[in-house]
């Protein structure tokens, strides 16, 4: 038998087997894509391919504004401050609370910044005892500079 007739009958083999299993229902789509050594080329949808364009160019605006403006990292995030204010602070910040209000315009809570709130809620300096000292597994310090965040814009306003 001649070389070239032979690889004929091993890819006829080959493919009668998947074949074979097809017409029992055994063989799926990939074990016949196999057998005859076929890799399926993913096909992409508009709307696929738009959202995926869509996620990477959201993903560089988001890089190019964060290397613009480097301090803007470092920043607070109000809407979470405001979460945490709740969870430990406003039981005696909050109205009839035992401390002081630092939430209307005018009051403390305009003044604070990440670095005064940090001692305060962190070892209790200049703070009424209990509450603290708050424990980093307790308000993260990414979490006091959020409060403070939240504390300046409602302070402000
Ligand atoms: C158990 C009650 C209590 C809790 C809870 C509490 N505080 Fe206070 N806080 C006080 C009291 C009372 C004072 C005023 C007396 C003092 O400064 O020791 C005060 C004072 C402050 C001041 C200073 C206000 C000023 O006059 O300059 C800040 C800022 C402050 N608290 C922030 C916080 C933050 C942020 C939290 C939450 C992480 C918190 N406090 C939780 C009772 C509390």
């Amino acid at each position: 038998m001649k070389p070239v007739r032979r690889r004929f009958t091993l890819l006829f083999m080959v493919v009668g087997v998947a074949l074979a299993g097809a017409a029992c229902g055994r063989a799926t789509e990939d074990q016949i894509n196999q057998a005859l050594g076929i890799t399926p080329t993913a096909t992409l949808s508009a709307e696929q391919i738009a959202s995926a364009t869509e996620a990477a160019s959201a993903t560089a605006a988001a890089r190019l504004l964060a290397a613009s403006s480097p301090g803007a990292a470092t920043l607070g995030d109000v809407t979470q401050g405001r979460r945490q204010f709740t969870t430990w602070c406003s039981g005696c910040h909050g109205p009839g609370g035992a401390g002081p209000d630092i939430l209307s315009p005018g009051s403390p809570g305009s003044s604070v910044t990440a670095d005064s709130l940090l001692p305060l809620v962190r070892e209790g300096i200049g703070h009424a005892s209990p509450p603290g000292p708050y424990l980093p597994t307790e308000i993260s310090d990414r979490q006091i500079a959020d409060i403070a965040a939240y504390l300046n814009s409602e302070a402000a306003s």
